[in-house]
């Protein structure tokens, strides 16, 4: 990362940085927090004093020997309660790093270093059957993912690893045979691709004829016959229409050219045996071949097998991905490798990052992270599932999404035109289910609820959007443009001027912070408190009625604020209306 950095509690901590080591005699995190009380509290002395025995005030007092004049940037610093530092902060200098950032394109957000190669696998669903919520959530997790990376500065690769091969596909074939091609796509064209799944499995299940003739097909399949192949082919790309469909409803990055489906590493599999068994990793378990990895075990202890081909000579899945893990490394150059996943593939990943490493594939400086996320409920605490008890089509659940939206914004707004109140219920309906999956933390469970997620209070997409579309519709008031206020003065006076103009100053340390964690959800809240403190500002701060060089200054204040949350809802994968 570069050092320009505009983020007040940033260059608190690094000027704090230099006084603590004098006193710890070693580097010493200063943990600098937001704080009701003050504008920042600075709490590194409660730490240290403990580990050198000594009163946390005491310490703290001798800190703030060391800290040099620091009245370019603060008003005061004081040493409180059990050994915190209180600071307020100068408003000049809160003015002079707003202003920097006004002028800024990137609102003082930082580069990385370099253009390093980040790969982001999401998405993911199979061929001829439904996506379901989770595969949802895996598209908007990675894709918000995807925008915070290219923003920062990487150069993202982003991987559909479809799953388009295996065992199933000769009963789909034959299936796709019975049926006729042109009733299949049919079927797929209006998302039935469960109903598709299911009936052939029901044949497979019931009828031996059916079964010999899935047995055949897969055998033609892996021997390229080229019949077969064409009818696989139809079903990959029946599906993958389907599935455009929901990312263009979604609003999300991924395109044809993104997918790179498990058939893609076909002619890598046999590599894959042979590097591993010249490794001397391959051992043969029950008929199979199969990596035992240091660390994973089963339920009765004894240690676990990643089954690299099954006794019938059939390849795994985790054969698959170390074939990916190949590719990625040596043919993209992967720096990192980010795997939006399920929470519970997490083994299946651990062991393929580990059979990884000891085969030499993988090295220590490339990462490998399991971006793990939670599932969906429905109000009953249990899996989403839809009346029938199928799994949710995600096309008629963005639908929804998008009637509900139309008739919140009628309600909120019934003076739009037909017109502009359909734009905008596409982009608060989607955006509230993005958002809605976006704003808790991952790894957690989150349920499905339309009413929290499309009301106008809280922490949902609509209210973010409002505060965006509120900005806007000042400065259309005021007859000023956007632009025209951004090398103006500013002077930040009002308690909630300097709180809101210290919101936007952490854009900076929200993106990275979310990036840090591979968590999208540390922008949501930052981006949350912002449009919170915007509010407290419009109640308080009259901005068209006060004199210049107030209003000028209020209304800069205000196009910092919409830009940041404009910008952060586009890293999010979410539009910001200008009207709503
Ligand atoms: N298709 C898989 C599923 O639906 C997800 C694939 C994830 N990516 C990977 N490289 N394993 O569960």
């Amino acid at each position: 990362m570069s050092d320009d950095m505009a983020d007040p509690l940033h260059l608190l901590a690094s000027r704090f940085a230099e006084a603590f080591r004098a006193v710890a005699g070693s580097d010493v995190d200063p943990v600098v927090r937001p704080s009701e009380r003050a504008e920042a509290q600075v709490n590194g002395a409660l730490s240290i004093a403990k580990t050198m025995g000594r009163p946390p005030r005491d310490v703290a007092n001798e800190v703030l020997g060391h800290l040099g004049d620091v009245s370019d940037m603060c008003e005061s610093v004081e040493v409180a309660g059990p050994g915190f530092m209180n600071v307020v902060f100068s408003a000049e200098f809160i003015a002079e790093q707003l202003r920097g950032a006004l002028i800024d394109d990137r609102l003082g957000v930082r580069r990385t270093e370099g253009m390093p190669n980040v790969i982001v696998d999401y998405s993911a669903p199979n061929v001829a059957k439904e996506m379901h919520v989770g595969h949802l959530r895996s598209t908007v997790i990675g894709d918000a993912l995807v925008r915070m990376l290219e923003f920062v500065g990487n150069r993202v690769i982003r991987e559909n690893h479809i799953g388009d091969w295996g065992t199933p596909f000769g009963m789909l074939i034959e299936h796709l045979v019975d049926l006729g091609e042109d009733r299949a796509a049919a079927e797929f064209s209006v998302g039935d691709l469960d109903g598709f799944y299911k009936e052939a499995r029901k044949k497979f299940e019931a009828d031996e004829s059916f079964k010999e003739r899935s047995r055949l097909r897969v055998v033609a399949l892996q021997a390229g016959d080229d019949e077969t192949l064409r009818m696989w082919r139809t079903l990959v790309a029946e599906s993958t229409k389907y599935f455009n469909r929901v990312y263009r409803q979604l609003d999300v990055l991924l395109e044809d050219a993104d997918l790179m489906g498990e058939s893609a590493y076909n002619d890598l599999l046999p590599t894959v045996v042979e590097r591993l068994r010249d490794g001397g990793l391959l051992q043969s378990s029950d008929g199979a071949d199969v990596v035992f990895v240091d660390g994973f075990t089963n339920r009765d202890n004894e240690p676990l097998p990643l089954i690299i081909r099954k006794g019938d000579g059939g390849y795994n899945y985790a054969t698959t991905d170390l074939a990916c893990v190949i590719d990625r490394v040596g043919r993209l150059s992967a720096d990192r490798m980010w795997y939006v996943v399920g929470a519970p593939q997490a083994q299946h990943l651990q062991m393929v990052e580990a059979a990884a490493r000891t085969a030499g594939w993988l090295p220590a400086d490339v990462e490998m992270r399991h971006v793990a996320f939670g599932n969906v409920l429905g109000s009953d605490k249990k899996m989403l599932k839809s009346r029938s008890g199928d799994s949710v089509k995600l096309s008629a659940l963005l639908d929804e999404a998008v009637e509900r939206a139309a008739a919140a914004v009628r309600e909120k707004n019934p003076d739009l035109d037909a017109g502009s109140r359909d734009a905008i219920a596409r982009v608060v309906g989607i955006g509230a289910v993005k958002y809605a999956d976006l704003s808790t933390d991952r790894v957690k469970d989150y349920v499905f609820d339309w009413d929290r997620m499309l009301s106008f209070d809280g922490n949902t997409a609509p209210y973010l959007q409002y505060a965006h579309a509120r900005i806007c519709s000042i400065f259309r008031r005021a007859g000023v443009e956007r632009d025209s206020v951004r090398q103006s003065g500013v002077a930040v006076v009002a308690p909630q001027e300097r709180a809101l103009a210290l919101a936007v100053l952490q854009f900076d340390a929200a993106v990275w912070d979310a990036l840090d964690k591979a968590s999208p959800h540390r922008l949501c809240t930052y981006l949350y408190d912002l449009a919170t403190a915007f509010t407290s500002f419009y109640e308080n701060c009259p901005v068209l009625k006060s004199d210049e060089p107030v209003r000028t200054s209020r209304l800069a204040l205000c196009d910092a604020t919409a830009r940041v949350l404009s910008t952060g809802l586009g890293l999010l994968g979410i539009e910001a209306p200008e009207a709503m």
